[in-house]
């Protein structure tokens, strides 16, 4: 979506249709907006609508189209809300068959500052023209749409981010909704190599001859019962200062996860083409990081493997060694998010960075504790987990710290190797997984660990998406990367 700004006023914009937010039945328009403001009260008044978070109303007025768009409650109100508000206004619009869309530049909503209004409503503005149609036969091509801030805006920045963001998110959603026979670990890598060379990161692709000469046997152990081989893939932005010590973002990219010999069972065992998000949440991160050319250095890696029940798959009970040298019994070859990871993990270290970030489709538990309202955060420095949860809060998506007590990694004590990748307890399951990957990162680096597995796709349309994946975590780590530097 083009975005850009305009000093006409909103009321005399000659677009498709004029955006407007509401918050309840309190209107968002800043000062200067009295009859706009009047006219379109009024009209709501009489109407259904009524505000609330994901309701839409298209009012024809004087000639011109309103899509009043809700963001509910002052009181339950966070970002997420206003960037979803835009989003389903604009795919409600795209419904109607408009093209071309205007919202002001400034809002009055809560203590939202204008840029960060700017860029939520922008990015959302993008989402909301989202349409995954690759295998609908006869799916037209989606008109280029256009969005106009109007207003004063000296400072856009907020404003091209919003339009960089948005180009990422869309190009890699592309990606994130194949299924597992079009998305195996090679395509991902060949994507990613391609986007690093569209965006000026450089891509590093290790396949299994370099995995096995690495000894990264968590991630090959995952890949040895399917018929295609894993990939590790590290996409690196420079930044400005190259001595910088570096942040590192690593995803689990597990392209399919039928759950191994430890078969998942048949009911909704599709959605487990989404095992790919934590990965295509770090590609897509990445994508912002260079279209944005933060300063700080940052480094993505992604383990990228499919979980199959072939001849040649790993037996629960199968002891392995990791890259980092520690010996783990299998004990459920389903827990393969972490096997993936100790070893991304253990690459990771190698950088020296200043943090490391992972993210993870990684326990069914954490949707248990959060459903899909927030990801879980877990990490061994309280000062990083502040600043994600933070960050998360600007941009949108909401973290919930849980505990990482000692207790969960004595309950993975192993018989024969030095851990297992399934707890005696079998309770604390998001914060056992997390114990598990605690043991491949040094002490000494900070580290944070986000469980995406109730956020990263939807499984019943919303007004502000349809089914599908929805990148969470890209959003908050542009976020926290760029407040970094
Ligand atoms: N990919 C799954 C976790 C998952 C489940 C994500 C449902 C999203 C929705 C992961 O690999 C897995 O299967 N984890 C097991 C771990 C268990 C065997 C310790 C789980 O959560 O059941
Ligand atoms: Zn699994
Ligand atoms: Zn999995």
């Amino acid at each position: 979506m083009k975005i850009t700004v305009s000093t006409i006023p909103l009321a005399e914009q000659k677009k498709d249709a004029l955006i407007v937010f509401y918050q309840g039945l309190e209107n968002t328009l800043p000062a200067g907006h009295a009859q706009l403001k009047k006219q379109l009260d009024a009209l709501i008044k009489k109407s259904a609508f009524k505000g609330e978070a994901g309701q839409c109303a298209i009012f024809p007025m004087a000639g011109k189209q309103i899509i009043a768009t809700g963001i509910g409650e002052a009181k339950y109100f966070y970002n997420g809300l206003l960037e979803q508000a835009a989003a389903a206004a604009v795919k409600a619009g795209r419904a109607a068959g408009f093209k071309s869309f205007a919202m002001t530049a400034e809002i009055k909503l809560n203590d939202v500052s204008n840029a960060d209004y700017q860029l939520l409503a922008g990015r959302g503005a993008a989402w909301g023209t989202y349409d995954f149609s690759t295998f609908k036969s006869g799916a037209k091509k989606p008109p280029v749409c256009s969005l106009t801030f109007c207003g004063i805006v000296k400072d856009r920045t907020a404003v091209k981010a919003a339009q960089e963001q948005g180009i990422s998110l869309l190009s890699t959603a592309d990606l994130a909704n194949l299924p597992g026979n079009e998305a195996p670990p090679a395509k991902i890598a060949t994507w990613a190599r391609q986007m690093a060379k569209e965006t000026g990161l450089t891509c590093q692709i290790m396949a299994k001859a370099e995995l096995q000469k690495k000894g990264c046997g968590g991630i090959l152990s995952v890949a040895q019962g399917s018929a295609e081989d894993a990939r590790m893939i590290i996409l690196k932005h420079k930044g400005t200062d190259p001595k910088a010590q570096p942040i590192v973002l690593v995803g689990k990219t597990v392209t399919f996860d039928s759950g191994g010999i430890s078969l998942k069972p048949g009911k909704g065992m599709g959605w487990m083409k989404y095992d790919k998000c934590g990965g295509m949440a770090v590609l897509t991160a990445m994508q912002m990081i260079a279209r944005m050319n933060v300063s700080v250095p940052v480094i993505g890696i992604l383990g990228a493997a499919e979980n199959m029940p072939g001849s040649r798959a790993t037996r629960p009970g199968d002891i392995i060694k990791a890259y980092n040298g520690k010996t783990v019994e299998v004990l459920n070859t389903d827990a393969e998010g972490r096997l993936v990871l100790m070893d991304a993990l253990g690459l990771a270290a190698e950088y020296k960075p200043r943090a490391i970030v992972d993210l993870a489709t990684l326990t069914g538990a954490c949707i248990v504790a959060l459903g899909s309202s927030a990801s879980a955060i877990l990490g061994n420095d309280k000062q990083l987990v502040n600043e994600l949860i933070d960050s998360g809060i600007d941009a949108g998506e909401r973290l919930w710290e849980l505990p990482l007590f000692k207790d969960y990694t004595d309950d993975m004590k192993s018989d024969f190797a030095d851990l297992s990748n399934l707890s005696r307890s079998g309770g604390a399951g998001t914060a056992t997984a997390a114990a598990f990957l605690q043991e491949f990162v040094p002490e000494d680096i900070p580290w944070a660990h986000l469980d995406i597995a109730g956020t990263a796709w939807i499984e019943s349309p919303k007004p502000y998406q349809a089914p599908g994946a929805t990148l969470f975590g890209a959003r908050l780590l542009a976020q926290w990367v760029a407040s970094i530097g």
